[in-house]
């Protein structure tokens, strides 16, 4: 039963079939981030009737530090800007602190040969020059955030493409910006950045933008609730990559690194004990200090520990000889290896034979 589990989940990663993972009759109701019988509203919105409207400002929290508005104004909480942002959607979030003259946030694609693609370039309201995003970090849930504030209301198609730049800029670019968005944000401006060096030339983030001549002609293809088409693959997942968030709403179980809520909604593992409510339903941080309480040795991190000293393999490749190293006490380092190359192999070969027998595409 277990090895049965095992191999289905195994499956599902492995090729994109596992169509029954998400609830039909659920996908009717076309919930999305804004349905709160599903996940919680913004701060600044509130339930109605299962669905998020906004806030008035003054029902906001009043504490909190200022920000600024794209539309020269500043707000005395980002909440207060937010409901406001949310009734009047050209007043986006430009930054913490107050307005500063002449503060200007941008995002553009440079070196694509549409205007809905290429390398992503951003200004930040405290540099004075644009700068590039490093690939690095770079996810479909920051590329569907600036595809959205670039007027592409479907978010980002793919973040895989890669793009000619000018030789010279290889050996300029000597900083990138890793970016990190939650999802849901209306402008880049609302994410965090951080300023990278890079010694070498480093791979620079690029973008494709949704629009209906991207449109993937897959048979396997979700339809999100905002009309975006994305692989079947891709939901339930715990990533956002409709940005509407309608592909991680009505699952029935969770692929990859993404933690089923009671609610049937799949998030990442990592808002398990983030000190944040995720699941509606609040199992996302129940159990969560009581798990941190260690009460014995933890043996497991000494085993990490003891794994990091051993010379490394990776499957499929063989060996070439066991390195020479010290004898570890009360094991034969080369040997063990060796039984964990083998079982992977017949591990893959096993899917490769069921791939073949049962899943000709
Ligand atoms: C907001 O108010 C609470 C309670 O009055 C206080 O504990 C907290 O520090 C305040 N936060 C800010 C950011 O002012
Ligand atoms: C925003 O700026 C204020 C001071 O102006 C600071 O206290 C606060 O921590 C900042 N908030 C964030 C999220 O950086
Ligand atoms: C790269 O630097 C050189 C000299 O410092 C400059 O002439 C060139 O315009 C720069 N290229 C780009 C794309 O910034
Ligand atoms: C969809 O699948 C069917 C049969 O599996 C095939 O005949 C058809 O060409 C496919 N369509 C596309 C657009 O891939």
């Amino acid at each position: 039963m277990k090895l049965a589990h095992v191999t289905l989940l195994f499956l599902c990663f492995y090729k994109s079939f596992c169509k029954d993972l998400l609830d039909n009759k659920c996908l009717t109701e076309k919930y999305t981030h804004l349905s709160c019988n599903k996940v919680f509203c913004q701060p600044w919105q509130k339930c109605i009737d299962g669905t998020c409207v906004c806030k008035l400002p003054y029902q906001c929290p009043k504490n909190g530090s200022r920000v600024c508005s794209t539309n020269g104004k500043s707000y005395l909480t980002y909440c207060q800007q937010k409901s406001f942002e949310c009734l009047q959607p050209r007043a986006k979030f430009l930054n913490n602190g107050t307005c500063i003259a002449e503060g200007e946030f941008s995002v553009s694609l440079k070196y694509g040969t549409t205007t809905s693609e290429g390398i992503v370039e951003v200004k930040l309201v405290d540099q004075d020059k644009k700068m590039f995003i490093c690939k690095k970090a770079w996810s479909i849930v920051e590329a569907n955030v600036a595809c959205l504030e670039l007027g592409f209301q479907q978010g980002a198609f793919e973040v895989q493409k890669s793009f000619e730049v000018p030789e010279d800029l290889h050996v300029n670019s000597t900083e990138c910006l890793h970016v990190h968005c939650r999802g849901l944000e209306t402008s880049l401006a609302e994410c965090t950045f951080i300023k990278k060096r890079t010694k070498n030339y480093q791979d620079l983030a690029g973008v494709v933008c949704y629009t209906q001549n991207t449109v993937s002609s897959a048979n396997d293809s979700f339809r999100c609730v905002n009309g975006k088409y994305i692989p079947q693959k891709k939901t339930c997942n715990g990533v956002n990559d409709c940005g509407d968030q309608s592909d991680e709403l009505c699952c029935k179980g969770c692929r990859g690194k993404s933690f089923l809520c009671k609610s049937g909604v799949c998030i990442p593992n990592k808002y398990k004990c983030n000190g944040e409510l995720d699941c509606i339903t609040g199992e996302d941080e129940i159990g969560c200090k009581e798990e941190t309480e260690l009460l014995t040795a933890n043996m497991d991190a000494e085993r990490k520990r003891i794994k990091s000293l051993l010379p490394k393999l990776s499957c499929g490749v063989k060996p070439i000889r066991p390195t020479r190293r010290k004898r570890v006490v009360g094991g034969k380092p080369a040997e063990i290896m060796y039984v964990h190359f083998h079982i992977c192999c017949l591990v893959l070969i096993f899917l490769t034979a069921l791939r073949g027998k049962y899943f000709v595409d």
